[in-house]
């Protein structure tokens, strides 16, 4: 028997002290404690999503929380535009193509963060855009969009057009501030940096989106944002949530209190940091520029027949789990999550197996030098 170590993208580990939480007992969702745990709960998850505006929480996947961001910001007819840079973009693009809006995408390389002058010069072409859609970060690249000046190329286009992200892989990994970064609408999921399993998913919306919302006629019924933001005004749910994951959620936004959230966001940048330059000594290429390097997943490139050994080898020798590529980048990288329960010592425990799978495949010796190279990250340099 050995600890196993999930470092995927999302599902994450969870903290013991928050399974524990999530079996104390169930709760009506009718009742005064759920109304109480929902009050605790709102202030706290504000700050993490960094806006003075309720937060919607929904009892779904991230997915619902996207698609309710579009079945609610966008009217019928509507122009909108859909920034697509991986296999995100592409579940928004998909979305939208289900409802009877006009969408026009704007592609950029997968890998590469969006570009905002190219942007702005693309939206500027465009007539009577309404809202615009865009990852932070995207989980399929590990790429991270330059939100503010996004945000800013949205607003200078037309003060009125929507700016709405889906934070789905790094709400709780990253600092946000939504009306600084002109942010409408800010959708997330519980799997993620958040350290819960699957099954909620959150939705927050500023004044304007809100408005928009209530005045849009797009048939909806279970993603009526509405009905979320009204049952919230009596700290309460429209329908039956998954209690179990709020009680979970409580204890989760305790720990950031604890813990304090820049130390959260700091452990976060040195995770990748120390894996970014781990892997660089192993010889493997980023695929992602340091620049817009998302501090909650990291991807390397290498060929098929390596990446291949690279992740049966970690599963199966060093009982590590990590992701693939997705789509267009399946077989071209791996993906490395670094979010929520996970610390700087789980990744020198994936780059030593990494040292040790490489050494053996490529017949060179790497022991220790990515382990130099994450501990010089993390200590400083002698
Ligand atoms: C950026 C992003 N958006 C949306 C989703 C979809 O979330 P879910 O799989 O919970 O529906 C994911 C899941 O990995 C994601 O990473």
């Amino acid at each position: 028997m050995e600890q196993t170590l999930l470092l995927t993208p999302g599902p994450t580990p969870i903290p013991p002290q928050v399974s524990s939480r999530m079996s104390e007992g169930m709760i009506g969702h009718r009742s005064n404690d759920f109304n109480h745990l929902m009050e605790n709960i709102q202030p706290k998850l504000k700050t993490l999503l960094g806006t003075k505006d309720s937060v919607a929480i929904l009892s779904s996947s991230g997915t619902s929380a996207l698609e309710a961001a579009m079945v609610n910001l966008v009217k019928p007819d509507e122009s909108i535009v859909i920034i697509v840079s991986g296999a995100f973009g592409d579940r928004f693009k998909n979305i939208a193509g289900t409802y009877p809006f006009d969408v026009h995408v704007y592609d950029v390389e997968w890998g590469e963060a969006a570009d905002p002058k190219k942007f702005k010069d693309f939206l500027n072409e465009k007539k009577n855009i309404k809202a615009v859609f865009s990852q932070s970060c995207e989980t399929s690249t590990a790429v991270i969009h330059p939100l503010n000046a996004l945000g800013k190329a949205v607003k200078s286009y037309n003060e009125e057009t929507l700016f709405i992200v889906d934070g789905v892989s790094i709400v709780g990994g990253m600092e946000f501030d939504m009306e600084k970064d002109n942010i409408d609408c800010l959708v997330t999921g519980s799997q993620k940096a958040l350290m819960l399993p699957p099954g909620i998913a959150f939705v927050a919306m500023n004044e304007t989106a809100r408005q928009k919302s209530a005045d849009n006629d797009l048939p909806r019924f279970y993603l009526d944002i509405n009905r979320y933001f009204k049952a919230l005004d009596d700290q309460s749910t429209p329908f039956t949530p998954a209690v179990s994951l709020i009680q979970g959620l409580e204890r989760v936004l305790e720990i950031y209190e604890e813990d304090g959230v820049e130390s959260v966001f700091e452990r976060h940048v040195k995770m990748r940091d120390m894996l970014r330059a781990g892997l660089r000594a192993l010889d493997l290429e980023m695929l992602v520029a340091d620049e817009y390097a998302s501090p909650t997943v990291t991807a390397f490139k290498s060929d098929e027949d390596e990446l291949k050994v690279i992740k049966d080898k970690l599963k199966n020798d060093h009982q590590i789990t990590i992701a693939g590529g997705q789509k267009e980048l399946k077989g071209k990288i791996l993906r490395i999550g670094h979010m929520g329960y996970m610390f700087p010592h789980d990744m020198i425990r994936v780059l030593a197996a990494l040292e040790a799978v490489l050494s053996d495949y490529r017949n060179e010796k790497y022991y220790g030098k990515a382990l130099a190279a994450a501990q010089e990250e993390y200590y400083g340099k002698l």
